[in-house]
């Protein structure tokens, strides 16, 4: 049983005009008619948009549990069987509307692929809004969307914990144009959730791996947090919530250990027989280096449990050459 409780997050729900009357908050898949909850070897058909890294390693899995997977992004060409590929761009609404499947979910997972703000506009914002105007004008709409969004759109930078109720304050235009694609989402007559991941690592994407590598400082005062999530438990995540029936309206997706980044890259300099990290001073007040601590506890009372559930076993598995990275 998926004991997946509900809640709502009040500010975006305010922010976003989410509809009061669509009910209780309470999203009940198993009332969802034809695209009923999967749960119970129930198969349904998902469509991921920006099927990348994440979106195939979660395709791949929802196949194995018996669901149809279509994979759209522009490149579907790249993707691997069983998962159906649909080339489209989703900032192209004419050619959504020829070429996308009838799905019972959708997933958008989208990666803005340069840090500009005109790349990321287009991910979130313009992408997201030409897909939703495709889906709720067809007749037989999905039953749930899921918008994978960051941690980033949150303000705290002091180092407290926070969970999905925090303040949303993103700095810059990445930040900004996930708040407006989330709350395109939940503005969405189609019941959306969203799920905020930290920052991703796993086979090939090796960033923290190489910065302890080459003996890279770290930030040691003020202490600034990271929080992790394998790309195995990003994909893990989002297909256990597909798998629920009943679901919150946002997520923080993070394993149970946000840490301190000097103690994660001294882990790993120990691991790759490198150079202790030096510890520096940014001399910025702790407001401004310390960033946050993202609590999982929400998910984790929803009954996911992590398969890495901190860095440890995490990069441990990458270090061993576990898993690729799917291009
Ligand atoms: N990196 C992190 O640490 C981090 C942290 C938090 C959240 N996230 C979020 O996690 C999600 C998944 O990331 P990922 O690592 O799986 O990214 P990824 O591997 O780069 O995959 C993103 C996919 O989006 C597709 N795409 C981009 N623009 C498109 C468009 N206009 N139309 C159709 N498809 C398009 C790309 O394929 P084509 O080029 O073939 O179109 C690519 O396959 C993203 O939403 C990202 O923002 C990432």
């Amino acid at each position: 049983m998926c004991p997946c409780p509900v809640r709502q997050d009040e500010e975006l729900r305010a922010a976003s005009g989410f509809p009061h009357d669509r009910g209780s908050g309470k999203l009940d898949f198993s009332q969802a008619g034809p695209g009923r909850s999967p749960r119970g070897g129930r198969s349904s058909r998902v469509l991921i948009a920006g099927c990348g890294d994440v979106g195939t390693a979660l395709g791949l899995m929802l196949c194995e549990r018996g669901h149809e997977v279509f994979g759209a992004r522009r490149s579907a060409h790249r993707l691997p069987a069983p998962l159906r590929p649909v080339s489209v761009d989703v900032t192209d609404r004419s050619a959504m509307e020829r070429t996308l499947p009838g799905v019972a979910v959708v997933v958008y997972a989208i990666a803005a692929g340069r840090r500009e703000e005109r790349a990321y506009r287009r991910a979130y914002v313009d992408g997201v809004s030409a897909l939703l105007d495709v889906l709720e004008h067809r007749t037989e709409r999905p039953r749930r969307l899921f918008f994978v969004s960051s941690t980033s759109v949150y303000g705290e930078r002091g180092g407290a914990w926070i969970d999905e109720t925090a303040p949303l304050r993103p700095r810059g235009f990445a930040g900004e144009s996930l708040v407006a694609g989330e709350r395109r989402m939940l503005a969405s007559p189609i019941p959306a959730t969203v799920v905020r991941l930290a920052g991703i690592y796993g086979p090939g994407r090796g960033w923290l791996i190489k910065r302890a590598r080459a003996g890279a400082c770290c930030s040691g005062d003020p202490p600034r947090f990271t929080n992790r999530i394998h790309r195995d438990d990003c994909a893990g995540v989002l297909a256990h919530l597909i798998g629920c029936d009943v679901v919150d309206d946002v997520y923080i997706g993070v394993d149970d250990a946000p840490a301190e980044e000097c103690e994660v890259m001294e882990w790993l300099a120990a691991r790759l027989d490198a150079p202790a990290p030096r510890r520096v001073r940014h001399g910025e007040p702790a407001a401004q280096g310390a960033g946050k601590r993202c609590s999982n506890a929400r998910l984790r009372a929803s009954g996911y449990r992590f398969r890495y559930p901190t860095y440890r076993e995490g990069y441990a598995a990458v270090l061993s050459g576990e898993g690729v990275r799917y291009p």
